[in-house]
C-alpha cells in the first residue's frame, strides 16, 4: 500500500538524517569566520598550545583548551582538541560534555578514568600511556592520576567545536541553588550541604 511505503521511507529516510547530523549542525560553506577576520594560513592554525611545551608540569590539574572560543577556525567543524594535565594525585572531578563525545589518549603516566551510563551502570579503566578512552556524549565522567609521584598527560579530542562543560560539583554546590532543596534531594542536613559549598571554590567564569 502505497501510505505504508511512504511512512517507511519516511522513517527510514529521517533515521539516516539523525545518523549524518549526529555532530554540530552542517554548515553551508567551507568555514566560518567573522566578518573582517583575515582568512589566510594563520587563521587555519592554532599556536596556544606552544606554552605547555615550554612550560614546565602544572602543580594542579590543568585544562588548555582548543575549541571555538579559543580557536574561531573550528567553527562549524564538529571537532575541538584539550589537554589535560594531571599532577600526583589530580582529579578532574565529575563532569559531563552536553554537545560531544570525547576520545581521550593518554600521552604519558597511568590514569584512572571511568563514566556512569544512563543506566546508572559504572564504567572503569587505567589506562597506560598509548591508550584511548571514549567518553559517550552527555554522559557524567571523571579521570583520576593515582600515581604518586608521575604526573600523566591526556590529550582529547572532542565531536564537536564547543563541546560545553557541565562540573557536577560546580553546577549542584556552587550555582545558589537553595541548601534545603539539596538536603531534601541529597537526604542530608542544610549544614552538611553549606559544608560541601563552603569546601568549593567559586565557580570559574562560564562559557
Ligand atoms: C561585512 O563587512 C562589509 C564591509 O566592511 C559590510 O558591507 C557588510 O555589511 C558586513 N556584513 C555583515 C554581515 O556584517
Ligand atoms: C607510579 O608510581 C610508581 C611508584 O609507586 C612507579 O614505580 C611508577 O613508575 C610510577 N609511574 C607510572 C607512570 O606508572
Amino acid at each position: 500500500m502505497a501510505k505504508y511505503e511512504f511512512v517507511v521511507a519516511l522513517v527510514l529516510g529521517l533515521s539516516l538524517l539523525g545518523l549524518t547530523s549526529a555532530g554540530d549542525p552542517d554548515i553551508l560553506t567551507d568555514f566560518v569566520a567573522l566578518n573582517g577576520t583575515i582568512i589566510d594560513g594563520n587563521f587555519f592554525t592554532f599556536t596556544g598550545m606552544r606554552s605547555l611545551i615550554k612550560a614546565g608540569p602544572p602543580t594542579a590539574f590543568t585544562v588548555t583548551k582548543a575549541s571555538a572560543k579559543e580557536f574561531p577556525a573550528l567553527e562549524g567543524q564538529s571537532v575541538s582538541y584539550a589537554v589535560l594535565e594531571f599532577p600526583a594525585g589530580a582529579v578532574n572531578p565529575p563532569h559531563t560534555h552536553p554537545r560531544g563525545s570525547e576520545l581521550l589518549f593518554l600521552t604519558y603516566g597511568t590514569l584512572q578514568v571511568g563514566f556512569v551510563d544512563t543506566t546508572n551502570k559504572l564504567f572503569t579503566q587505567t589506562l597506560q600511556a598509548g591508550d584511548m578512552f571514549i567518553f559517550p556524549k552527555g554522559l557524567v565522567h571523571f579521570q583520576f592520576n593515582s600515581n604518586q609521584t608521575d604526573d600523566a598527560v591526556a590529550v582529547s579530542a572532542f565531536g564537536s567545536a564547543s563541546a560545553g562543560l557541565v562540573s557536577v560539583p560546580v553546577t549542584v554546590f556552587e550555582t545558589n541553588i537553595d541548601s534545603g532543596i539539596l538536603a531534601k534531594s541529597f537526604k542530608t542536613t542544610v549544614n552538611t550541604i553549606q559544608a560541601l559549598k563552603a569546601g568549593l571554590a567559586p565557580p570559574p567564569a562560564s562559557e
